[in-house]
């Protein structure tokens, strides 16, 4: 009923040609991938058309990694939704950690992100996740209850049906500890919990995506778990082989 997605972030990595032939990579392997997996990769600004030209017509999506708060104007270095959806991407990520954490990204920014996204036709993937002071105090419910709250209730119901959210503990991004299969799908199921409230039946429509150093040998396992939905991959999406593993995990 709800979709299963894995999609590669591919951060600050990758010059053009090595994002190419990564591209050219999933490309190839997909099919061996289940259809019933969407498959998304986030390339960096700089090679995003050049991604899009290798992935065509190979059934694989391509978003960004951020979008700016504004429409248009002179708010020089940013990149906006319009010129990312121009590009032919279909989603944005919002709210990665390592954007609230390095670059101050609050609420109050991503609704902006949020509504510049739906205004130009993208969907985001609205990223959450409590980190390791807050996890071991024992309070990742709230601060991802908060996380959503204050943005993914913002939105209207045909927005959040257009929404992914994905979870991911500050703790186990790039650290190679991940959250257990456990773990995972009991703070999944709580996020589920907290959108019932708001959108009702429309929860369960809506994939939540696990992220934090999920790889393929624990991707199954995770997978295997009734609300986690698919995963947000960082290092492990930069190898193609790798990161098709993921995908075939489902
Ligand atoms: P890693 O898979 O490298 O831990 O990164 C996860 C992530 O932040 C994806 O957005």
């Amino acid at each position: 009923m709800r979709k299963n997605i894995v999609a590669g972030n591919w951060k600050m990595n990758t010059l053009p040609k090595e994002g190419v032939e990564l591209a050219n990579g999933v490309a190839e392997g997909r099919k061996e991938v289940c259809d019933c997996v969407e498959i998304i990769v986030c390339p960096p600004y700089t090679h995003i058309a050049q991604v899009i030209e290798a992935v065509e017509g190979k059934n694989v999506k391509v978003g960004a990694q951020d979008c700016a708060t504004e429409v248009k104007g002179a708010y020089t270095g940013e990149v906006s939704a319009e010129m990312i959806a121009a590009l032919g991407c279909e989603y944005v990520i919002l709210g990665h950690s390592e954007r609230r954490q390095y670059y101050g990204e609050t609420s109050e920014t991503l609704n902006k992100k949020m509504a510049r996204a739906f205004e130009f036709g993208l969907k985001p993937i609205y990223c959450v996740g409590e980190n390791l002071e807050e996890r071991e105090a024992g309070r990742h419910f709230e601060v991802c209850k908060q996380q959503i709250e204050e943005v993914v209730f913002n939105l209207t119901e045909e927005q959040f049906a257009n929404t992914v959210i994905a979870y991911e503990p500050v703790w186990a991004i790039g650290t190679g500890k991940t959250a257990t299969a456990g773990q995972a799908e009991e703070i999944h199921a709580y996020i589920r919990e907290v959108l019932r409230s708001k959108f009702g039946a429309k929860a369960e429509e809506c994939s939540i995506l696990y992220g934090g150093s999920c790889k393929p040998s624990n991707a199954q396992e995770i997978f295997s778990k009734p609300n986690v939905d698919g995963g947000l991959i960082g290092g492990a999406a930069l190898k193609a082989e790798d990161f098709l593993a993921i995908g075939k995990a489902f």
